[in-house]
């Protein structure tokens, strides 16, 4: 029950970072991650689904195919939806495809099953309507039954015949104007003549050349760079003013048809000649083939052409070839039975592993960082990888100097999939027992992979990461104090702790006079750090960076103790642990995390400095007293109105607590959408549960 309960949460974690990177990439044109990266996401969900049936949402990626079209072109039903293909990523996943294929048709075990092989270009789909021979919409997939009206930008695209003569060829004026296309002409004797309605489907896309070349131009322009050449494609078409579609460079490939008015054919071969015959474009790589093994020996010719073809392609497609075949296999889902697309694998690269350097955050976290000689993997440079930790390090027996076999996995971040001098008897990699940034020790404690240094704030590492923490938004948030600033203070020797910040007025003059500062920009700055002096102890507290003490734990510290030195007086007197655990929302973890903390000699000095020129004030609850004051709340499943930390606000000026996780002390359980862990712990322990709206009449006082 617990598996699932888990399932149901990530089914819902699932559909919402799939809707989001639908809407990045069909919407927006700027994915965020790999289409590897996607993919995965969808096979998980897909898994999970298929193991849970009766957990599948109303708003499962399974059900909807790209995403709807929210921009300003006209919106077009489809006569006939535009599907996709499910994936296939081995040999072996083909081979199943059509032992499934041969199963749905019951063919005997000798019957051979013809196939087509063809590259699976990366552009976009698009749908052109042809009447009586003359082009009359082009239109994009959208959500599969309703796409955008494209027709005027496709009208641009030289490779798009404006209308068809019979007999194959192009006649004059397709590059025209529909209006000035040459009249639908009937069928001449001899020759087969075009249908009435014709529906034309393939993908619209930019040469790699022409891609790089619109970038730089782009670059010059200072207008909009294109992560790739699909996007690029896509921003190109759904444009709202053609002749930004016309001056750029897109292309199109047939691969397909949606309604006709006749038969095309026999098989999908023949009836892809036939569309060849009437000036479509179709890859020169399109092969019948016989059988399975066939069709992989072809994807093996594509995949060795794919570096010098002229346009991105990201696998192979498979359709069986017998049309009547493919009528009776139908579709499930939103994909056909009689078609799938194998997909190159991640784009891998080998290179050597020049260095492995130790970088230390704010808690002191030694993360190993590999330098690696620089290698182009699908598109871009990488020179460094994380190495995670410790253990990561030791799984692949990792030394400098190693050829390593790296990935871009979710596009960022690219990572080591594989060490290729493992049998080589070297002396392995020794992770360092002592901090690079101060020499303090650095250990793991028991049951934790990662390795910290345990120099507090002396390490200048650290100091830095936690300045930073400490001026960052949920903590003192200080106006014209970012980062960079940080940094270039701290270089300067200006900062060392956080009390270094109001004093940073001694040095205005100085900071003046550097680049990028003016009298204006530092006064305001001197000024926002002096109102913070007075701040908010809640802020304060949870600007400090203790381990486990988020902003929520904070502020429940504050309300149980009101100031930061009555904390550190609890913290650090006899029966600390005790008197520390009382207070609602802080468990043993925080509580030796407190102890530690305020038990450091650094820590003590660096805030006994702080406190004598930072005065928080004492804890006030802003909180109105109601009858949730007290009470302990926790929100789970995804908000629809309302975001959870304005949930987690709500609750708190109702003078309640939002808490983490469900317990016996829980008084209510506001649930969202996809909640379920928290929610079936509920309803073990009989904590009353509620949902979105009657939370919102909470709210209101309705
Ligand atoms: S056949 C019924 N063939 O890939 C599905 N699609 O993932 C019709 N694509 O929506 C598609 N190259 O946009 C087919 N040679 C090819 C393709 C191809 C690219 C795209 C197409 C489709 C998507 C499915």
């Amino acid at each position: 029950m617990g598996d699932e309960a888990d399932a149901a949460n990530r089914l819902m974690r699932l559909a919402r970072d799939i809707a989001r990177h639908d809407k990045l990439y069909h919407d927006r044109d700027a994915p965020e991650i790999s289409d590897a990266a996607y993919d995965a996401l969808v096979r998980e969900n897909r898994a999970l689904e298929e193991q849970y049936p009766h957990l599948v949402r109303a708003d499962s990626p399974s059900k909807r195919l790209g995403a709807a079209p929210t921009s300003s072109l006209a919106k077009v039903a489809h006569s006939r939806p535009m599907l996709s293909l499910d994936n296939a990523f081995t040999d072996e996943e083909v081979r199943e495809f059509l032992g499934r294929v041969r199963r749905f048709l019951s063919l005997p075990a000798d019957e051979p099953v013809a196939l087509t092989a063809e590259p699976k270009i990366d552009g976009l789909s698009c749908s052109l309507r042809y009447e009586k021979g003359a082009l009359v919409l082009a239109a994009t997939r959208g959500d599969g039954n309703v796409g955008e009206d494209v027709t005027a930008n496709v009208r641009t695209i030289a490779d798009v015949p404006q209308s068809l003569f019979p007999g194959g060829g192009r006649g004059p004026g397709q590059r025209a104007s529909a209006a000035d296309a040459a009249p639908w002409t009937p069928a001449f004797a001899g020759e087969q003549e075009i249908p009435v309605i014709i529906e034309v489907r393939g993908e619209v896309y930019m040469a790699k050349e022409d891609f790089a070349a619109l970038n730089a131009r782009q670059a010059k322009a200072g207008g909009k760079i294109f992560a790739n050449p699909r996007n690029a494609a896509a921003g190109s078409l759904r444009q709202k003013d053609p002749s930004v579609t016309a001056a750029r460079p897109l292309r199109f490939l047939a691969h397909g048809w949606g309604e006709m008015s006749e038969p095309l054919g026999h098989t999908q071969g023949e009836a892809m000649a036939r569309l060849a015959g009437w000036g479509f474009p179709v890859s020169d790589l399109l092969r019948e083939v016989g059988s399975v093994e066939e069709g992989l020996a072809q994807y093996a010719a594509i995949e060795a052409a794919r570096a010098d073809l002229p346009f991105d392609i990201d696998g192979v497609v498979y359709k069986v070839d017998r049309l009547d075949w493919q009528e009776r296999l139908g579709q499930v889902g939103r994909a056909p039975r009689w078609g799938l697309a194998h997909k190159f694998p991640a784009e891998k690269a080998e290179t050597t592993l020049e260095a492995i350097d130790i970088q230390v955050g704010r808690t002191g976290k030694l993360t190993p960082v590999g330098r690696l000689k620089p290698v182009g993997v699908g598109g871009v440079i990488v020179q460094n990888v994380t190495l995670h930790n410790r253990d990561e390090i030791a799984r692949l027996a990792l030394r400098v100097g190693d050829r390593v076999r790296i990935q871009r996995a979710g596009d960022v971040i690219p990572q080591v999939v594989e060490n290729l001098t493992r049998e080589e008897q070297r002396d392995p990699y020794v992770f360092p027992d002592h901090c690079p940034e101060c020499r303090s020790e650095a250990v793991a404690e028991e049951g934790e992979v990662d390795v910290r240094c345990t120099g507090g704030l002396i390490c200048p590492a650290q100091r830095i990461e936690r300045l930073k923490h400490f001026i960052s938004r949920g903590a003192m948030d200080i106006d014209g104090l970012g980062e960079k600033s940080i940094v270039e203070f701290a270089e300067l020797g200006w900062l060392h702790g956080p009390a270094d910040i109001f004093r940073l007025k001694a040095h205005r003059d100085e900071l003046i006079r550097r680049e990028g500062w003016k009298e204006k920009s530092v006064d305001n700055l001197l000024a926002a750090i002096e109102a913070r002096v007075g701040f908010d102890p809640a802020r304060f507290l949870f600007g400090l960076g203790i381990r486990h003490v988020g902003s929520v734990t904070a502020k429940d510290l504050m309300k149980a103790f009101g100031t930061v030195k009555a904390l550190q007086a609890a913290a650090t007197g006899e029966g600390a642990e005790a008197e520390l655990s009382a207070v609602e929302g802080v468990g043993p973890v925080v509580a030796e995390a407190l102890a530690d903390f305020f038990h450091e000699p650094h820590n003590r000095d660096a805030l006994a400095d702080l406190l004598s020129l930072a005065k928080p004030a004492a804890y006030v609850s802003t909180a109105r007293t109601t009858e949730w004051s007290g009470k302990t709340i926790v929100f789970t499943g995804t908000l629809e109105t309302m975001s959870r930390d304005e949930a987690k606000a709500q609750a708190e000026r109702l003078g309640a607590r939002a808490a983490g996780s469900v317990s016996a002390k829980t008084d209510l359980v506001v649930v969202g959408l996809g909640a379920g862990s928290k929610l079936k712990k509920a309803a073990e322990l009989g904590v009353r549960v509620i949902n979105e709206a009657e939370w919102a009449a909470i709210v209101t006082g309705a």
